[in-house]
């Protein structure tokens, strides 16, 4: 079994994967942290030192590799990773893979991203959460196309981790 979440910065991938992996005691697989082991940096220094196409061809290299394991685990994504090359169709192309996105409403996620901000680069440089907001609504729905293509879709706005996982899990086979 490997499940995989989806969904823009800020949705709780990671903090709803941990969960989710412990509950089901497999193991929890973040793809950012595993691109910055393998590079041995963080995303900010990856964007600025090695640009964002280098990024993303890392992450699609590292996705593969990670879909290639054999184990069960809980797998979070990066935001745009399904939106790239082939991720998306590959993710679907594995076997027992069930993907789920993390559905999120833009002013959940601007709340969200307004305070973690400096860590994303890109959305580090938007000033206002004006700015901030419109640019979540436009990249929002350019990537749902990419999104709505996962197995499950669950609703998180006002849900806590707890309610979130509880959900996943009553809607897994
Ligand atoms: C990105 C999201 C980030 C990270 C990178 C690019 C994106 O991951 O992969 O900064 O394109 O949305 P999170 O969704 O975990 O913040």
């Amino acid at each position: 079994m490997k499940i995989i979440l989806i969904g823009y910065m800020g949705s709780g991938k990671s903090s709803v994967g941990k969960a989710l992996a412990t509950y089901l005691s497999v193991k929890f697989l973040d793809l950012d942290a595993a691109i910055c082991a393998e590079e041995n940096k963080t995303i900010p220094e990856i964007f600025s030192t090695n640009g964002e196409i280098y990024f993303r061809r890392k992450e699609a290299e590292v996705l593969k590799k990670l879909l290639e394991r054999e184990e069960s685990y809980v797998l979070s994504l990066g935001g745009g990773t399904p939106c790239y090359g082939k991720n998306m169709q590959l993710i679907k192309d594995t076997a027992s893979v069930t993907s789920i996105y993390l559905k999120t409403g833009l002013l959940q996620l601007k709340e969200r991203l307004i305070v973690e901000k400096d860590s994303r680069p890109l959305i580090q440089d938007l000033k206002t959460p004006e700015v901030l907001e419109d640019y979540i609504r436009k990249h929002l729905f350019e990537r749902t196309f990419y999104y709505n293509q996962s197995d499950l879709t669950v609703l998180i706005d006002g849900k806590s981790v707890e309610e979130v996982v509880h959900t996943v899990l009553e809607n897994l086979d």
